[in-house]
């Protein structure tokens, strides 16, 4: 990863990042850290987030800190839990990133009775930002970044507000994947319609919200499905980046003085780029905020 651009907005700022544990999430920890950055990653498995956090701290060569607070993205009840520990223990939140994300080739419920994809990659951020939002506000010039994907191109019908459970979806039998590749992409397109409300609700506050496109990078997504996906994500390889260029844009939002956010707070490349028609759809965003507090138990 380049380092010349170290602009220091992360210095000695607390950072919340979930999915730190693995690929993207965990190169820009462990960069971020190196930046002088403090952090509190959430993870779901504690023998991960320990050896996580041990090569954080290893990454920034100094004292840094690295707390771990544990959290299942899929249960609510888990992420209320981890936002309380995060509260109680930090007076001071400036950056928020919602990394965490997967994909699953079956369709499959959570606990609180919400497709899975839908409850990890966009439920999940929703609640976890939510929670911690009043103290992100306190600090003034804080950020808000979402990790996205150019897949939200795959739901070229925008979010399929009749089928929230994705029931239609997964029997969609038109891809290697049938539709757990769709449900992934309107999970991802999800990501940045959130964002670009959150960015609408907090214009005057000083906090920023924005997503990033890390590129197609190699990592441990999609490893949990079978012979089939594994053998793809292996081919894809090729073509892949590393982890550490997936995440360069992840620790330029997060570290560079001023973000200039326009035409929809989505970047790739350290750039704003223009996402999809649905993406910057604002009467579908105002919907889905709506729908998605309905769905918070
Ligand atoms: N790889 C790509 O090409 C690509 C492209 C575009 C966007 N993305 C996005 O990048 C983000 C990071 O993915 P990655 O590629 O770095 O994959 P990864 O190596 O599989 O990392 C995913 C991270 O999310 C965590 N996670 C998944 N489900 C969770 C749950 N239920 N509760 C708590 N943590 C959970 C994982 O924790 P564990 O270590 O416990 O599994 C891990 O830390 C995702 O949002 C993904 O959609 C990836």
């Amino acid at each position: 990863m380049e380092r010349i651009d170290a602009n220091g907005f992360v210095r000695g700022k607390y950072v919340i990042m979930t999915g730190a544990t693995s690929g993207i999430g965990l190169a820009a920890a462990k960069e971020l850290a190196f930046r002088g950055a403090n952090l509190g990653i959430v993870a779901r498995n504690e023998a991960k987030a320990k050896e996580a956090a041990a090569r954080i701290k290893a990454a920034a060569g100094s004292s840094a800190t690295v707390d771990i607070f544990m959290a299942d993205m899929a249960s609510q009840q888990s992420i209320r839990k981890a936002a309380a520990d995060i509260l109680e223990r930090w007076p001071q939140i400036h950056i928020l990133v919602n990394n965490a994300g997967a994909m699953f080739i079956e369709r499959r419920l959570t606990a609180d009775d919400i497709e899975m994809t839908w409850a990890v990659n966009h439920l999940a951020p929703f609640l976890l930002t939510n929670l911690l939002l009043d103290r992100l506000k306190e600090c003034g010039r804080g950020r808000i970044i979402t990790t996205a994907s150019h897949g939200h191109r795959m739901a070229g019908k925008g979010i399929r507000f009749d089928d929230l459970g994705a029931e239609k979806l997964y029997r969609f039998p038109g891809n290697v994947l049938g539709g757990a590749n769709l449900r992934y992409g309107e999970t991802k397109l999800a990501n940045i319609m959130f964002t670009n409300e959150l960015g609408r609700k907090l214009e005057g506050t000083g906090l920023t919200a924005a997503c990033f496109d890390p590129g197609l990078v190699s990592t441990n997504f999609n490893q949990d499905n079978g012979r089939l996906a594994r053998m793809t994500m292996a081919v894809m390889k090729w073509f892949s980046r590393s982890p550490e260029k997936g995440a360069e844009t992840l620790v330029w939002l997060a570290d560079e003085e001023k973000i200039t956010v326009s035409d929809g707070s989505y970047f790739k490349d350290r750039q704003s780029v223009k996402p999809s028609g649905h993406a910057l759809d604002q009467d579908a965003a105002g919907r889905l905020w709506e729908i998605s507090e309905k769905q918070l138990r």
